[in-house]
């Protein structure tokens, strides 16, 4: 299978700091900011200067590396090191509530300082070196997924997607984006509709750009306009990221995804999630039980500081939604396509 590449690396270790690009700061400034401290990785998944379920995973990951560099200068016992650090673990893990891959990368680092028979400094040195495993394996694993997503993708179809789950929301190549861009890597007429995604415009705002910078064409629409275009004809497939998957496939997304999926219903238009197994969350039944992260009410209030809404109005800003089984296609991972009943193929993806 022919491979595109994308340019970006959104999330890099080095040696002693991470690096990564600064997303609220796109797409003007294309820009680098080196996260020094745990408590300076936790603000940075908070505000979402690093976002999209897998990208914030591999921070986490860091950042309980940072905090451990940050102990180790403390003259602790090796058991106070470990239950501070453990502590230090968790409060980063609570930095985002709904993409379960942030919990998950920092399980794999609690994981490895529970089975570690080193001493303090052989403990930093092993969770910066898994920081880095994860980072490489998130890559390949996308890249998987992409492949077997190409496979889906129809000759020149044009496919929508919604917010970013793309090279900026992964450590590099994404997750529905690289469904578009292994699809795109074999056939050059594949087109892609980029949905704005009010509030924050990660589709605007990081999508068009990441897109167009690897030369696959984009048009950018706003949220409301997705059935306009579906009736119409013009819209082959959606493919969609996901933040936390139920064990009976229940999807959570960024908000307004599962107005699409109602709409790609209607006309009778494929609806995929991409997503890492690690996005699966097999502890819950149904998206019921997902956490959905309450935002702050300036982000619908203002767009780039500027107020667009009379000021005392009242707000509710829900960061996700669930989209339910029955709307869903298909969930394209690194171990293929699980389909319909979800209960029994993810079941046996994480089986087998
Ligand atoms: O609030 P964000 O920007 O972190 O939300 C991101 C999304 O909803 C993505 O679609 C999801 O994390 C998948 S990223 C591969």
């Amino acid at each position: 299978m022919a491979e595109f590449h994308s340019k970006i690396k959104t999330i890099e270790w080095k040696g002693e700091y991470s690096r990564m690009v600064d997303q609220t700061r796109l797409p003007e400034h294309f820009e680098y900011v080196d996260i020094k401290t745990g408590d300076e990785m936790f603000d940075a998944i908070k505000t979402m200067i690093v976002r999209g379920a897998p990208a914030i995973g591999v921070a986490g990951a860091h950042g309980v590396a940072l905090y451990a560099q940050e102990l180790e200068k403390e003259n602790l016992s090796r058991e106070e090191f470990v239950k501070k650090l453990f502590e230090k673990a968790d409060y980063m893990a609570s930095s985002r509530p709904t993409a379960v891959n942030l919990m998950w990368a920092v399980k794999k680092q609690k994981d490895l300082i529970k089975n570690s028979e080193s001493d303090i400094k052989g403990i930093v040195e092993e969770l910066k070196r898994n920081g880095i495993k994860l980072e490489n394996e998130d890559v390949a694993i996308n890249k998987k997924i992409g492949d077997y997503g190409a496979q889906i993708v129809p000759k020149g179809a044009a496919i929508l997607t919604h917010c970013n789950a793309g090279a900026l929301a992964t450590v590099g190549y994404g997750t529905a984006l690289g469904v578009v861009r292994s699809a795109f890597a074999n056939d050059k007429t594949v087109k892609v509709f980029a949905d704005e995604t009010r509030p924050r415009q990660q589709g605007a705002r990081i999508t068009t750009l990441e897109l167009t910078m690897d030369g696959i064409p984009t048009t950018l629409i706003t949220d409301g306009m997705c059935s306009y275009f579906m009736k119409k004809g013009m819209i082959d497939l959606v493919v969609v990221g996901a933040d936390r998957i139920a064990a009976n496939g229940d999807a959570a997304n960024k908000i307004g995804t599962y107005t699409v999926a109602i709409a790609a219903k209607y006309h009778n238009i494929p609806f995929y999630v991409a997503a890492p197994l690690s996005t699966i969350d097999t502890s819950i039944k149904t998206g019921n039980e997902i956490v959905i992260e309450e935002r702050s009410r300036e982000e619908v209030t203002h767009i780039n500081g500027k107020i667009i809404c009379a000021p005392e109005v009242n707000i509710i800003n829900p960061g996700f939604d669930v989209t339910p089984h029955e709307l869903i296609t298909g969930i394209i991972t690194e171990k293929g396509i699980l389909r319909p009943d979800y209960k029994k193929s993810i079941a046996e993806a994480f089986a087998g």
